[in-house]
């Protein structure tokens, strides 16, 4: 058997490193030896959760079975590894030092099949360079000091040319994304998130993400059916259910008026909103309260819940932030608040739903203009182009040729997951985000909004409001 040994100090709580590391997945953020790193049982992290990874050895790649064999909260983790030419025993074992300092000591130990051992033995020193470069790598991560999001070089001239710009929504945009990301150890214990849309497709894969994170989570879901089978999901993936569901049919203001009255009544502070709950309509229809229902959904909605729950976001330490999910659909539009409600006659449901996210997208960096004083970030982002159920049933031509390069849900709610946890994320407001990136907002000079397009929103989102039939207006 061959042992390494090293011995690392971070300033993070014993409770936040015990968390993330015992999450192996991580080990993608900072062993640089981890090509890939998946999670292959259900439920929270465990005794007997298990992992695969697939790690360069070498010249070769070798895969390997981890499973958690000892999980002693807040003091030690041991997990045994299986591959085909070794089998590896880690030790990692957690103390507190005081004043929010915690020591990891990282045993690993390396018993070797096929005689192999004399041969690792003389690789030794290589081996011990190896493990200090992957308990560097965790020190680093623990940090937890990634500096304020910019877009890469290789990003900004992707985004000068159409063609290059659309590549970066497909699967493989998300993979060149991420072989460039800081890594995220951000803790979200004890953070409240509000989450619209989280039953399907990016919400409930945002949602699982940010349970297993430690969120206290706040679902707002239109349709009481499919509350037990989402919680069910959760707790399957996850390990847990969602604290607190909300029902609501975000296309009715009414209902969005209800739904803020009550969590404001529950004076519950959020440290993040989420709005994500969208669909794109291909039928023109008018909701209950008189207003075409793709504007009323995808803008109004979102604006009034957020303009509501304002007092819930501004008192906190560190910066609430809100999240509005737009769509790379909107680079085909400008904002002209004259066209934004589409008359039957001329109805597209592409394109009344990209001006809507157009008009969102906007809207988002006003409010960060108007909120420089508050301690409330605001961001959009757009997840590229991912296989969801809102696709399958709105866009099926459109899946069916872009099938091959479409995103998984997880891959296109990262940048969602990203901007609620990612320490970095709360420094930065008013930008559109891609694969944890800014990124342009226009791809044509033709988008860009005429002089007084952009001052006239707010104005013409509180009178469009206040033209709808519910309770309150007269
Ligand atoms: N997937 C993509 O490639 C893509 C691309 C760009 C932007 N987006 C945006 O990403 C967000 C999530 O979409 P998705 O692709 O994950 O679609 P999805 O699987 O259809 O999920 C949409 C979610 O929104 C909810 N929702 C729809 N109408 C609602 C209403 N009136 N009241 C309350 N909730 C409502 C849905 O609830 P029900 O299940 O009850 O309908 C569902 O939970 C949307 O804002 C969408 O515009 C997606």
């Amino acid at each position: 058997m061959i042992a390494l040994e090293e011995t690392i100090e971070v300033s993070r709580p014993v409770e936040h490193c015990f968390r993330y590391i015992s999450d192996f997945r991580t080990t993608l953020e900072w062993d640089p030896t981890v090509l890939e790193a998946d999670k292959t049982t259900d439920g929270s992290i465990d005794v007997g959760t298990r992992f695969a990874l697939r790690c360069k050895a070498g010249p070769v790649t070798v895969s390997l079975e981890y499973v958690i064999e000892e999980l002693t909260p807040f003091h030690c983790i041991v997990l045994s590894g299986k591959g085909r030419f070794f089998d590896v025993r880690d030790i990692i074992t957690l103390e507190d030092m005081g004043r929010g300092v915690t020591r990891i000591t990282y045993i690993a130990q390396f018993s070797y099949r096929f005689g192999l051992e004399h041969l690792a033995r003389q690789q030794t020193a290589g081996l011990k360079k190896m493990g200090r470069a992957s308990v560097q790598g965790l020190a680093r991560a623990l940090a937890d000091d990634n500096p304020t999001p910019t877009a890469s070089r290789d990003t900004a001239k992707r985004d000068e040319h159409l063609p290059g710009a659309l590549s970066c929504f497909t699967r493989f945009g998300y993979r060149r994304g991420r072989s460039r990301w800081a890594p995220m150890s951000t803790d979200m214990t004890g953070k409240h998130v509000v989450l619209t849309g989280a039953n399907s497709g990016l919400g409930a894969a945002a949602a699982v993400s940010l349970l297993e994170a430690g969120a206290t989570l706040t679902v707002v879901i239109r349709n009481p059916a499919n509350t037990d089978a989402m919680q069910a999901h959760f707790t399957r993936t996850a390990g847990r259910p969602a604290d607190f569901v909300e029902l609501a049919d975000l296309s009715l203001l009414s209902d969005v008026n209800e739904l803020s009255d009550r969590l404001l009544a529950e004076d519950r502070p959020i440290d993040v909103l989420i709005n994500n709950a969208g669909a794109l309509f291909n039928d023109f229809a008018v909701t209950s309260e008189g207003i075409e229902q793709s504007v009323a959904l995808l803008l109004l909605s979102p604006w009034r819940m957020t303009e509501r729950l304002l007092p819930l976001l501004e008192h906190h330490d560190s910066p609430a932030r809100v999240i509005n999910v737009v769509s790379g659909g909107m680079y085909t539009q400008r904002l002209d608040c004259d066209h934004l409600i589409m008359p039957e006659g001329t109805y597209n449901g592409a394109i009344a739903y990209a001006r809507a996210k157009r008009a969102l997208t906007v809207l988002t960096e006003l409010w960060a203009e108007e909120w420089q004083t508050k301690r409330v970030v605001v961001n959009s982002m757009h997840p590229g182009w991912a296989d969801t159920p809102g696709v399958q049933s709105a866009l099926p031509g459109f899946r069916r040729i872009t099938q091959t390069v479409l995103r998984s849900s997880e891959e296109g709610a990262d940048t969602i997951v990203w901007l609620a946890r990612a320490r970095e994320a709360a420094d930065i407001s008013g930008k559109l985000f891609l694969d944890r990136e800014p990124r342009t907002t226009h791809l044509r000079k033709s988008t860009k909004e005429p002089p007084g397009a952009r001052a006239n929103l707010l104005p013409w989102l509180r009178a469009t409001y206040a033209a709808l039939s519910i309770e309150g207006n007269s």
